[in-house]
């Protein structure tokens, strides 16, 4: 259950504990009307703007600012993209990019608490304060129990002056998937964010027929390009061993953007069937970012099969094992999670994909359709239309077309 506004329960939180009115705030009372209006005016603009980031920023929430002198916007920066800059760092580049040293501005306006913490980034109140900026507007308090409040106090204390906007920027409307993220539910399962990401054929295969894309490409060169930028943000990339068998992949990152930490490499593998051969094996090439192999299995693996894997590189860790004996994904998720993975792109062929989906461990669907009618394999196609999606996008890239959506 996704509260209905929890930025002014967080504010009414505090209100309660005795801090200053971080919601309304004395600062927010003395502003002239017409200010207060363009300023909310601009929070509803920067947040709507911000959610066509959603997908790359989840599970992390959609945030925009803009930089004003004299009421005149000089600058504007989102967050793009999970472990990325957030907006006001962003806002901040742009500003010096575009105007050097000669950047001036007085207000920072943001539609969310700026973080106080560190996380993929240093806290952004520590660069915030660094900037000398005398007025700071904000859409709403960040609702996770980490924050809450703490960002407005530590700039407070500072003597800037702060202004919360409660309202103006509702994560409700603009960063559900957010607060079903921080809700005590889901953080009390200890899984990461779970993007299922595959390619299929219009039948819902994902084989194409032999003699199409040396039988193995459905997507086409845009599509898996693309694919390469995802993969430089998330933490790991999780498969099955009947993908490594089938395709031998390197489940590496190659491309413009090289990720300076390459996600780690996951294969669910109940028997060790993973060859010491294989590619994901081998060192990686100057043009390509490879993490680190974890090989998941059961337990009692055979030691030899082992010794192999892990003298050429592989890490393997025994998990539980559910009764059917295949791996239990409550335990390889809890494995994950206590390895600090928090965002995980599933690519994975179709029997660990519906076996992921039947068990309702995928927050994120990212699913490209090429142009190919028929193919090899089971087909998604019956799975991904009954299953309960929201914030559903389809776009188009190249001749592929592309859906993005949330678990609803
Ligand atoms: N189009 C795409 O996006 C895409 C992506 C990847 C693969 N593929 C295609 O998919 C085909 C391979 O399909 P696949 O289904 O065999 O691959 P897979 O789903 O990647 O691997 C399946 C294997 O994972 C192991 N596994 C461990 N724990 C599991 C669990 N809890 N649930 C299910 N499986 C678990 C099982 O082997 P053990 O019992 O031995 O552990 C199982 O046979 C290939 O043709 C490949 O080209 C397509």
């Amino acid at each position: 259950m996704i509260p209905a506004d929890p930025t002014r329960r967080a504010s009414a939180e505090l209100r309660e504990a005795g801090h200053a009115d971080p919601a309304t705030g004395a600062e927010a009372g003395a502003l002239e009307p017409a200010r207060e209006a363009r300023y909310r005016a601009l929070l509803g603009e920067l947040a709507r703007e911000a959610q066509q980031f959603r997908y790359r920023v989840a599970p992390n929430p959609c945030v925009g600012a803009a930089l004003l002198d004299h009421d005149q916007e000089v600058a504007r920066g989102f967050h793009t993209a999970w472990g990325g800059r957030h907006a006001e760092i962003e806002a901040l580049r742009v500003l010096e990019t575009s105007r050097g040293a000669a950047g001036r501005f007085d207000t920072l306006v943001v539609t969310l608490e700026p973080c106080s913490s560190h996380g993929k980034t240093p806290p952004c109140v520590d660069a915030v304060l660094a900037t000398g900026v005398e007025r700071i507007v904000i859409g709403g308090l960040d609702p996770d129990p980490r924050h809450q409040g703490r960002g407005v106090r530590i700039l407070r204390g500072a003597g800037r002056e702060v202004v919360v906007l409660d309202g103006s920027a509702s994560l409700a409307e603009g960063s559900a998937h957010f607060l079903a993220w921080i809700s005590h539910r889901r953080m009390s399962r200890g899984a990461p964010w779970t993007i299922a990401k595959w390619a299929q054929t219009r039948s819902g295969q994902l084989s194409p027929p032999l003699d199409v894309g040396e039988g193995r490409w459905i997507s086409s060169p845009a599509a898996r390009a693309e694919v390469q930028r995802w993969r430089g943000e998330v933490d790991a990339i999780v498969t099955g061993v009947g993908t490594v068998l089938a395709d031998d992949p390197r489940l590496s990152v190659r491309g413009p953007e090289l990720p300076t930490y390459p996600p780690a490499r996951v294969v669910l593998d109940s028997t060790l069937r993973t060859p010491a051969t294989a590619r994901l094996l081998a060192p990686p090439a100057p043009d390509e970012r490879a993490g680190p192999v974890f090989v998941l299995t059961g337990r009692g693996a055979d030691p030899s099969k082992r010794r192999e894997l892990e003298d050429r590189g592989a890490h393997v860790e025994e998990i539980g094992t559910a009764p059917d004996g295949k791996l239990s994904l409550e335990a390889a998720q809890r494995w994950l999670w206590r390895h600090c993975v928090r965002r995980i792109l599933l690519e994975a062929g179709p029997a660990l994909l519906e076996r992921w989906i039947a068990e309702e461990r995928v927050d994120q669907w990212l699913v490209y359709e090429g142009a190919i009618e028929e193919g090899r394999g089971p087909s998604l196609r019956r799975t991904l239309e009954s299953a309960r999606l929201r914030t559903v996008r389809r776009r188009e890239l190249g001749v592929d077309t592309v859906l993005e959506a949330f678990s609803g």
